[in-house]
């Protein structure tokens, strides 16, 4: 039980930090969970936002990007505190966003300051904002005014060794937590993934925000990557999963002469789905010509197996839903992860709640 003790622990620190505004029924051992946990988001490529603002409807809020002159990256709300057009129709002045309606125009901290026929600037002329980091050319946000914990990256790696391949997206027919208690599921890895494992998961939080698996395992299966993976780099792979915020998933496979790395980041959409990008990484090779000419190779073939074993993964499974009442003791490892998942915050927000649903409103009117 010593699991399960930490696990309580941990989302009492958190939840005293900040407390959600979710429920446990104690009596029922039913949990709740919040729609858009204060965690990291993919937004976009960053390069996209080289062509101009980028508009998102995500996290239940309209959002735009924009680069500044200076050459930074800002995430706001997107529709304008005045009368609600969408900023991300209007242009870049400087390092501010000018609405395309009376010219308001929005600094990077999200106070407007500059109103061409006005005479004064109202208190509540505030757009809420969105830290934001570019990194690998991949664009992610916090939902929330601060950053709970900083953008997470592999444990005991140099962020500036890696490389990406482009994303691979895909719409998972689950809940953000229901797809990030994948890393939790002991019986799904021997049914669905085919991988006999060698002991009971090893479970960890190095961090509040973050909850870690790891396990050995035979790798078994039919499927032509199983194959590929037994013949060419190993039968066996050590597996580590952490989950930030519920969010950001960091997969490590450790083969004999081989290692998979790939971030699963979640995003929760309309009906319970989530859309999902998975972006797979390479450690950039130290031979120029090896960088120009295999990297790009090994990087699409890490592409191809990454998305094919999660892909199949979504298409066998259909849309599966949590459910407190039938779990068994084989789902140990889930039941103290929806614990933990449960006790995660929803975002804390600049900018008044009136006038952020002021904002919302105006959508669709
Ligand atoms: S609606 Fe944006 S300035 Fe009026
Ligand atoms: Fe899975």
């Amino acid at each position: 039980m010593a699991i399960l003790e930490q696990s309580n622990a941990i989302g009492a620190s958190i939840a005293g930090r900040q407390r959600p505004s979710h429920s446990t029924d104690q009596s029922t051992n039913l949990l709740t969970f919040v729609d858009f946990p204060a965690s990291w988001y993919f937004f976009s490529l960053a390069k996209e936002v080289d062509k101009g603002p980028v508009s998102r409807h995500m996290l239940g809020q309209d959002l735009v990007a924009y680069r500044t002159d200076s050459g930074r990256i800002v995430v706001m709300a997107s529709r304008c505190a005045h009368l609600g057009a969408d900023l991300s129709k209007g242009k870049v002045v400087g390092d501010c966003i000018q609405c395309p309606f009376h010219g308001w125009r929005y600094a990077p901290d999200g106070h407007c300051t500059h109103i061409p026929l006005g005479h004064g600037i109202p208190p509540g002329a505030r757009q809420e904002t969105y830290p934001a980091v570019e990194r690998h050319g991949f664009l992610f946000i916090f939902n929330g005014s601060n950053p709970l914990f900083p953008l997470p990256f592999f444990f005991d790696e140099e962020v500036d060794q890696f490389t990406p391949s482009a994303p691979v997206e895909f719409i998972g027919g689950s809940t953000w937590y229901m797809v990030a208690a994948h890393g939790f599921d002991t019986q799904h890895f021997e049914t669905v993934h085919s991988r006999k494992l060698h002991a009971p998961l090893s479970v960890d939080c190095p961090d509040p925000y973050a909850r870690r698996s790891r396990y050995t395992a035979d790798v078994l299966g039919d499927a032509y990557y199983d194959r590929l993976l037994r013949r060419f780099v190993g039968p066996t792979v050590d597996i580590s999963i952490t989950t930030w915020g519920g969010t950001l998933v960091m997969v490590t496979g450790r083969f004999k002469r081989a290692m998979s790395q790939f971030i699963i980041a979640i995003q929760p959409i309309e009906n319970g789905q989530s859309l999902c990008h998975v972006l797979p990484f390479a450690r950039i090779s130290s031979n120029r010509l090896s960088r120009i000419f295999l990297q790009p190779i090994d990087l699409w073939i890490r592409r191809l197996f990454t998305g094919a074993y999660l892909i199949a993964e979504v298409n066998c499974l259909g849309n599966p839903r949590y459910n407190a009442t039938n779990l068994v003791e084989a789902d140990k490892e889930l039941i103290e992860y929806f614990q933990w998942a449960a006790a995660l915050p929803g975002p804390t927000y600049s900018v008044s709640a009136k006038v952020r649903s002021d904002q919302r409103m105006v959508r669709g009117s």
